[in-house]
């Protein structure tokens, strides 16, 4: 062989192996391939490299570096095609795995938060009792927090260690102070709106948030609802209020419930009581009531001598701890899940 027919070998061994290599499909394909040009002992090249050994001295260096640059081309080659084949065989992996008729994986929808819970249920109760839903502003004034309730200026309920005033626009502008105003502390205040624009009867409840400065723990929290009921009418007694709360208790407990009222005051009733409330043979302090002070009827331009009404003022985190055995009141404002998903 001269050093021509040499060249001419190499670069047809070249051509062939790259488009074998390129055509090939499978990795069965590629190993015969393999075998055929590369093969330690009979491949194409291993044969043109004991032909190299054959052409006169001379020649032999010059045949040496092509016969090594072949080589080069040919294993560049395999390599492509065995990373085509892998790329493949990834591709048929990732097809396999979408599945469309599985199923698809439902998001987790969220519920009501347990104190949403109670409100709709105690708004569901009081609407067949024929109580409609009123509203006021969480931002009071003082005549709707305090004065119109009968809680005069000295009253010591009306400390601002107690209630959280607020700093309004133009009380941090330095300018003209306007009136003051608070977060309520308590949902009274909608009554005194609610007969402001109404003549009596009337048969309403209002339930919303209330916040006071209390540090929290486990019965307190600054800020809490709380559920106000008021009726007033012609001929209203305490007795009314005492049979409109048990038949509350009872549809919200699904149970037997007893009301027991204790001796308390409060500025906006006379006589006032604290309610409790039995359930399963426990007794648990559920709020405040009592007949509407005349002064309060007056000071919404009632007459006193024409109507009477009682109002009644609930905690709605009392009554959802008491239905569900919840024994910390800071679990409703955590909002752990963990916590809420049990409702
Ligand atoms: N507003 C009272 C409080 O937050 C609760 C209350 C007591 C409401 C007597 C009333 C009532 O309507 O008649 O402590």
């Amino acid at each position: 062989m001269t050093l021509q027919e040499f060249f001419g070998q190499l670069e047809l061994l070249v051509c062939q192996a790259s488009q074998r290599f390129a055509a090939v499909g499978d990795a069965a394909a590629l190993e015969a391939a393999r075998i055929e040009f590369l093969g330690a002992r009979s491949g194409r090249l291993k044969q043109l490299q004991k032909a190299l050994g054959q052409l006169p001295a001379a020649d032999r260096p010059q045949a040496g570096q092509r016969f090594h640059q072949a080589r080069q081309q040919v294993e560049e080659a395999l390599a492509a095609a065995q990373a085509r084949l892998a790329e493949h065989r990834k591709a048929i992996r990732s097809t396999e795995l979408f599945d469309p008729t599985i199923p698809g994986l439902r998001p987790r929808l969220g519920h009501l938060h347990p104190i949403s819970q109670t409100i709709e249920q105690l708004k569901e109760i009081m609407g067949r009792l024929g109580f409609s839903l009123a509203d006021g502003p969480e931002v009071e004034d003082e005549w709707h927090n305090f004065e119109a309730l009968n809680i005069p200026p000295e009253h010591p309920a009306r400390d601002p260690l107690d209630n959280f005033y607020l700093a309004t626009a133009s009380h941090l502008a330095g300018g003209d102070a306007g009136p003051p105003m608070l977060l309520r502390s308590q949902t009274s205040t909608v009554q005194i709106r609610v007969m402001e624009r109404q003549k009596p009867p009337i048969r309403i409840i209002a339930v919303g948030r209330v916040y006071r400065p209390d540090t929290p723990d486990q019965t307190h929290s600054p800020m809490f609802h709380q559920i106000e009921g008021l009726m007033v009418d012609r001929h209203v007694t305490m007795a009314d209020l005492k049979s409109v709360l048990r038949m509350l208790g009872e549809s919200y407990f699904h149970g037997e419930v007893h009301i027991r009222f204790r001796p308390s005051f409060f500025p906006f009733t006379e006589p006032s009581v604290e309610i409790d409330m039995s359930w399963q043979g426990r007794w648990i302090e559920m709020g405040g009531a009592g007949m509407v002070d005349p002064n309060v009827l007056r000071a919404v331009g009632y007459d006193p001598e024409q109507v009477s009404g009682f109002a009644f003022g609930l905690g709605i985190e009392r009554l959802c701890m008491r239905q569900h055995g919840i024994d910390d009141i800071r679990e409703f404002f955590r909002n752990d899940v963990r916590f809420l998903e049990q409702f």
